[in-house]
């Protein structure tokens, strides 16, 4: 009964970042946040549900998934099985193209491509809002790789709100602004700690509240100017989110430090070019890599700057990418 199906989905970059949950369980996050698809970063994943077999059979980059994804992935088939009142059991083959091994492994753009693929091929029909609910199940941040472009996630923390108000939206389309991120690799290390353990520890960081209760009025400052394609409206904050982001993870209990040294000295001279003049702002996700955001037309120059430092490894460039879609190449 079920047809097999392959998605791709592209990882994503928050200038409003997710950092907890209201309610864990469903990744119901305690904000809103907003981000950027990233064309240069992907997953490719391929779903075929079958009753004659006895077991998920779930392989990551050429293998067996361990244990720790093989779980999530497994939980996230359930949702889907659930919902589209199959029991068949499913292989699943996935990988990254990301060039090299970055320590960018995703779980935005893997949920993404997942939740798209294993609900065609459950014969599932869901719109792009249903998607976007769909994944976030899987890994929060993956909810803001189902559109394509510039994306919104609305976090709905009232007391009635339900799990299908928390979903993402496009605020812009890709084709809308030629903003690049210009990433330099400091790390290929696979973290030590991982996302949801940090969201998992945030309630224990004294700063929580604070952050909480001042990110609206940022939030509506940031999505007026990411409207406005205004990169030099949004740098102050955009910073300042990426910053905000590793004090609470710091101040959480255990504390949580992602940076590394070659981080500070990306941030120091990010600093330093704007004061010479150049408009690029720095932001990072839950790990030492840093995002240097530009206008395209600088995005070689920061490139080529970012190259000189001993400590980047590898320096990639990414426009705003596309949302989730489907293909007909099959990786099995
Ligand atoms: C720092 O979406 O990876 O990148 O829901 O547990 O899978 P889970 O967490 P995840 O968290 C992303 C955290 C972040 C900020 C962001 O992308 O908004």
């Amino acid at each position: 009964m079920s047809n097999k199906t392959t998605a791709i989905a592209h990882s994503n970059i928050a200038f409003i970042k997710y950092w907890g949950n209201f309610d864990a369980r469903l990744r119901m996050p305690l904000n809103d946040s907003l981000s950027m698809n990233l064309d240069a970063l992907k997953t490719e994943t391929t779903v075929e549900f079958d009753e004659a077999i006895k077991e998920d059979v779930i392989i990551v980059g050429g293998q067996p998934a361990d244990d720790k994804t093989r779980a999530r992935v497994i939980a996230q088939l359930d949702l889907i099985r659930k919902q589209a009142n199959i029991s068949a059991k499913a292989r699943v083959r996935s990988h990254n193209n990301f060039p090299g091994a970055t320590g960018l492994a995703s779980s935005a753009s893997a949920f993404a491509a997942l939740t798209l693929a294993a609900a065609r091929a459950a014969g599932l029909e869901l719109n792009e809002r249903a998607l976007t609910v769909l994944a976030r199940h899987g890994s929060g941040s993956a909810a803001r790789s189902i559109p394509a472009g510039f994306v919104e996630w609305l976090a709905a923390t009232n007391v009635t709100s339900t799990s299908e108000q928390s979903y993402a939206r496009q605020l812009l389309p890709p084709e809308a602004w030629d903003l690049k991120d210009v990433i330099a690799i400091v790390s290929r290390d696979p973290k030590q700690v991982g996302s949801s353990e940090g969201h998992a520890a945030v309630n224990t960081s004294p700063f929580l509240g604070e952050r909480i209760s001042r990110l609206p009025i940022r939030y509506h400052r940031m999505r007026r100017e990411l409207l406005n394609k205004n990169l030099n409206g949004m740098g102050a904050d955009i910073e300042a989110e990426a910053i905000e982001l590793h004090m609470l993870a710091m101040t959480s209990r255990p504390p949580i430090f992602y940076w590394a040294p070659a981080t500070v000295r990306v941030l120091d001279a990010v600093r330093q070019w704007r004061q010479e003049g150049l408009e690029a702002y720095y932001t990072l996700d839950a790990g030492p890599n840093v995002h240097v955001l530009v206008e395209a037309k600088q995005a070689e120059q920061v490139a080529d700057r970012l190259k000189t430092f001993a400590d980047v490894q590898q320096v990639i460039v990414s426009g705003a990418g596309p949302g989730a879609y489907t293909t007909d190449k099959h990786l099995f």
